[in-house]
């Protein structure tokens, strides 16, 4: 559907893409994930026409759109900071595209009102986009860039700005939205939790380049670098293996039991608990525990590993 075919784009010296190349197939939801400054922007800007690229090209359905202007690539933009038009209202930005394609005012309508409905937003036409929370105003934004039925949605850290309660309230209802729509999307993010929340594949991106990608469970099984063993959150990193910390096994010890070390920290997230480690040779080790019984801060414990969850690199 998508093709990106051996990307370059230099800024002077700076190589902001290096030979950056992915697919994404019809109704797939790619996440793009990657620290600030990795080149993702760079990436969804040459994909919709802002960015000439030096090098290489970019095809949906096989049709090179390389040199075609943004208005006629049929892709759909969504931004942090939602950009809307703040002189209209929330009717008149959604009914953008439809208009500008040149539907009749009733047909322009009808397909605002249908799109407030898909973000929950029915009855706001009328608002001005002002008046708006953070969240509503991107959920406008999502139905705008909907509206013209984009043959590809583009989203680039569409929930940044958000505070992390309506963050997670809203990835819910995106990843709702996507399946229903069986929209074709990237979603660029640098946070791990969003990226495996929404990509039916994740591509990692590194200083302008795409390092590794696969589906969740290939990247937390298989973590090609440390780099990125560490991206994702795999902290457990030693002598070229990370273990993952839900392969391991903390008990408190029981007398006689020498045991391995001490918590230093035991943290709620959620369903699990983490706890950090310190081993009696002074080093860290992460383990993740769902059991409402663990280990409480200080408290000496000994380990057991299972050897599926320790991955070398
Ligand atoms: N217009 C530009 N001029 C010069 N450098 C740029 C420009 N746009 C991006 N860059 C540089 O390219 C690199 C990638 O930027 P960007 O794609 O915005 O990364 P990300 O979105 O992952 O944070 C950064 O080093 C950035 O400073
Ligand atoms: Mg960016």
């Amino acid at each position: 559907m998508l093709q990106v075919e051996d990307v370059t784009v230099r800024f002077g010296e700076k190589v902001a893409l290096d030979e950056v190349a992915l697919e994404v197939a019809r109704g797939e939801v790619l996440a793009v994930l990657g620290p600030s400054g990795s080149g993702k922007s760079t990436l969804l800007r040459v994909i919709c026409g802002l960015q000439q690229p030096d090098d290489g090209c970019v095809l949906i359905d096989s049709e090179d759109i390389t040199s075609s202007p943004p208005h006629r690539r049929g892709i759909g933009l969504v931004f942090q900071d939602h950009a809307l038009f703040q002189h209209k209202d929330v009717a008149g930005n959604v009914g953008f595209g439809p208009r500008m394609r040149g539907d009749a005012p009733s047909g322009v309508a009808r397909r605002v009102g249908e799109l407030l409905d898909l973000v929950g937003l029915a009855g706001f036409e009328h608002r001005s986009v002002a008046t708006l929370s953070g969240g509503e105003q991107q959920r406008v934004a999502l139905a705008r860039a909907l509206a013209p039925e984009p043959r590809v949605l583009l989203l680039d850290e569409p929930l940044g700005s958000l505070d992390r309660r309506l963050r997670d309230r809203l990835l819910v209802d995106l990843g709702v939205l996507f399946a229903e729509l069986d929209v074709t999307a990237i979603y660029v993010t640098h946070d791990q939790a969003e990226a495996f929340a929404l990509g039916d594949r994740v591509a990692i991106m590194r200083a302008g380049q795409v390092v590794q990608h696969g589906t969740a469970d290939e990247l937390w099984a298989h973590p090609g670098d440390e780099d990125t063993a560490r991206f994702l959150g795999l902290d457990n990193v030693r002598d070229g293996t990370v273990i993952r910390p839900e392969a391991i096994t903390a008990r408190r010890v029981e007398a006689g039991n020498p045991g391995d070390g001490v918590v230093e920290r035991a943290r709620r997230h959620g369903p699990t608990v983490h706890l950090t480690v310190r081993l009696d040779d002074g080093t860290l080790l992460d383990a993740a525990v769902t059991s409402l019984e663990h280990p409480a801060t200080g408290e000496r414990v000994s380990l057991e590993i299972d050897p599926e969850g320790v991955v070398r690199l």
